[in-house]
């Protein structure tokens, strides 16, 4: 498809690049009073305003015929039927499968997914339901009080996220502790505070081959047996969230309490599988149903608007304007929700794994930049660490603004604050301060320049009502389908990471060779480097 970037519609969006390039954005809200209203979208509970973003109706229109020369529409069709889509593994994208209503039908290799999904939401509801109440007890009888979710990337950014986005939700009774990090601290500082008696470990991992979270399983494993005394406990205070039931079963995790799911799940598209167990048992079944609805929304609003009111396609559209005309590298993500604060995070691995790429479908160099460094903190805190570079900087960096209307606490002149701010910065980004403005102000001649804002910093603000299940389960979706739409226009395949391959072999090597009994000669029979080798020395 990287016909597309010699393709009309391709040249006409560059040569719209030196019309808006010579405009500001001062003049363009100057000249057209409706922009701030017009240049806007809404769905699925959520209302985008990007009309701060350096462009003008026509771009809009040329961002629109490029998404669908590059058949953003059939493509976006293929993946929801299921079909194979992930060309490099073979296999199809079905993560839309898992929000999809109980009742619907979609056959994929003579089998209905959507009824294998919902035995399985089923089986985590009881489950969930029986740890919740108390009824689930542990070998001695105590009923759970910690979860401990154990697994890294989409098997631990997903449930952490949404774990703290819906801190309001969750049971008070229960919780939840994350362990990700092969760095022992990690699995230290949660065993600090478990009792082994109220303790439940989910042990999440789609291949159960990751060597960080086996690793952290097993010596949780044995931190509970040794306090019980008993490897009897195990059954009462694990259970296996993955793919491969041969290797839950090899780890000493009884299948019976294994929940399933499908290999036509990316890790980062995980969430809402049953890799959102432990997220389910802290806010509860009914929520996890509403968090659901929330994905549905979005999918149903990408598969149904048209692409010049399409909320993912609009937001990846001007990603690629950016990324490929202006030739932004960097893209932030600026949440003003504390309870948002690991949404960057969980962002990063959904984007960069996904579009992180330099190569098509087809194996071909790709023709253009691809996935942009994606980054943020949550507002009102990066406004006093990194906003000044974003102000000021010599890099332009488009940002998403994420707020919402109304806060779920009930300090309320907190709530107006972190509101202002998030206005404010988004006008001052826009709009700047000039020299004019600086000077009339009695400013020294000497700081005119420091003072100086030079505005047209493009944002998007996205807002909701508030931080509910339901539209964290729709903002999820809306980046899902935005990395997608992206990934369709660069003609990568979003849907395989090869690139985290080479590393995790080599880190194999290099601990067998610290494993050795002289890992210096280890090193030096194995061929690393100069510098390698010098390391290995110092680090053992
Ligand atoms: O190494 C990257 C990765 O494969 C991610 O794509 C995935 O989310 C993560 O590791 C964890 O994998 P698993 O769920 O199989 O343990």
């Amino acid at each position: 498809m990287s016909e597309l970037f010699s393709s009309p519609e391709w040249q006409a969006l560059r040569a719209n690049h030196s019309v808006v390039a010579s405009a500001s954005l001062r003049e363009m809200f100057a000249n057209d009073p409706s922009r701030g209203t017009r240049l806007t979208a809404e769905g699925a509970g959520l209302y985008l305003d990007f009309s701060k973003h350096l462009i003008t109706d026509e771009t809009l229109n040329l961002l629109v015929d490029v998404a669908r020369e590059a058949g953003v529409e059939v493509r976006r069709d293929a993946m929801f039927a299921g079909e194979p889509i992930n060309n490099t593994e073979g296999r199809a994208v079905l993560h839309s499968a898992l929000r999809r209503a109980e009742g619907d039908e979609l056959v994929v290799d003579g089998e209905d997914v959507v009824a294998d999904v919902h035995a399985t939401l089923a089986r985590m509801r009881t489950f969930a339901e029986s740890v919740r109440s108390g009824e689930w007890v542990g070998h001695t009888g105590k009923p759970i009080t910690t979860i401990i979710n154990i697994g890294i990337g989409g098997s631990d950014l997903g449930p952490v996220m949404c774990a703290q986005a819906l801190r309001p939700d969750m049971a008070d009774n229960l919780s939840l502790v994350f362990v990700s990090n092969i760095d022992g601290a990690d699995l230290d500082a949660a065993l600090a505070t478990a009792d082994p008696e109220t303790t439940l470990v989910v042990v999440c991992s789609k291949t159960f081959g990751t060597i960080e979270t086996l690793t952290n399983a097993r010596f949780a494993r044995t931190w509970l047996v040794d306090a019980l005394g008993d490897e009897a406990a195990v059954p009462k205070h694990f259970v296996a969230v993955s793919t491969n039931a041969e290797r839950v079963a090899d780890f000493g995790i009884d299948t019976a309490n294994m929940f399933g799911f499908w290999d036509w799940v990316g890790g980062r598209y995980s969430v809402d599988s049953a890799i959102g167990l432990s997220l389910m048992i802290g806010i509860g079944p009914d929520k996890f149903d509403e968090f659901l609805a929330g994905f549905r929304d979005v999918d149903e609003h990408f598969q149904s608007a048209p692409l010049a009111e399409n909320l993912p396609v609009i937001m990846a559209m001007l990603g690629v304007w950016y990324r490929n005309v202006w030739e932004f590298a960097s893209h932030a993500v600026l949440p003003y929700s504390n309870d948002l604060a690991r949404f960057p995070a969980y962002l990063q691995q959904l984007d960069m794994e996904s579009n992180g790429k330099r190569v098509t479908r087809s194996g071909e160099p790709v023709a253009v930049d691809t996935g942009p460094i994606v980054w943020g903190e949550p507002g009102t805190n990066g406004q006093h660490a990194f906003y000044q570079l974003i102000h000021q900087g010599t890099s332009v960096i488009p940002a998403d603004f994420i707020g919402f209307v109304k806060p779920r606490h009930d300090f309320d002149e907190h709530h107006r604050i972190l509101t202002a701010n998030l206005l404010a910065q988004t006008e001052a980004l826009a709009f700047g301060k000039t020299a004019d403005e600086v000077r009339a102000e009695g400013v020294d001649d000497a700081l005119v320049n420091h003072k100086t804002f030079p505005g047209n910093r493009p944002t998007s603000t996205l807002l909701a009502d508030a931080l509910t299940p339901r539209i964290v389960g729709a903002l999820i979706a809306l980046y899902e389908h935005k990395v997608f739409v992206q990934g369709v226009v660069w003609d990568v395949n979003s849907f395989d990471q090869w690139g985290v391959e080479l590393g995790k072999v080599l880190a194999t090597n290099i601990l067998n060779e610290l494993n050795s009994d002289d890992p210096v000669a280890a090193a030096e029979a194995a061929g690393h480097d100069s510098s390698t080798r010098e390391l290995i020395r110092r680090m053992s």
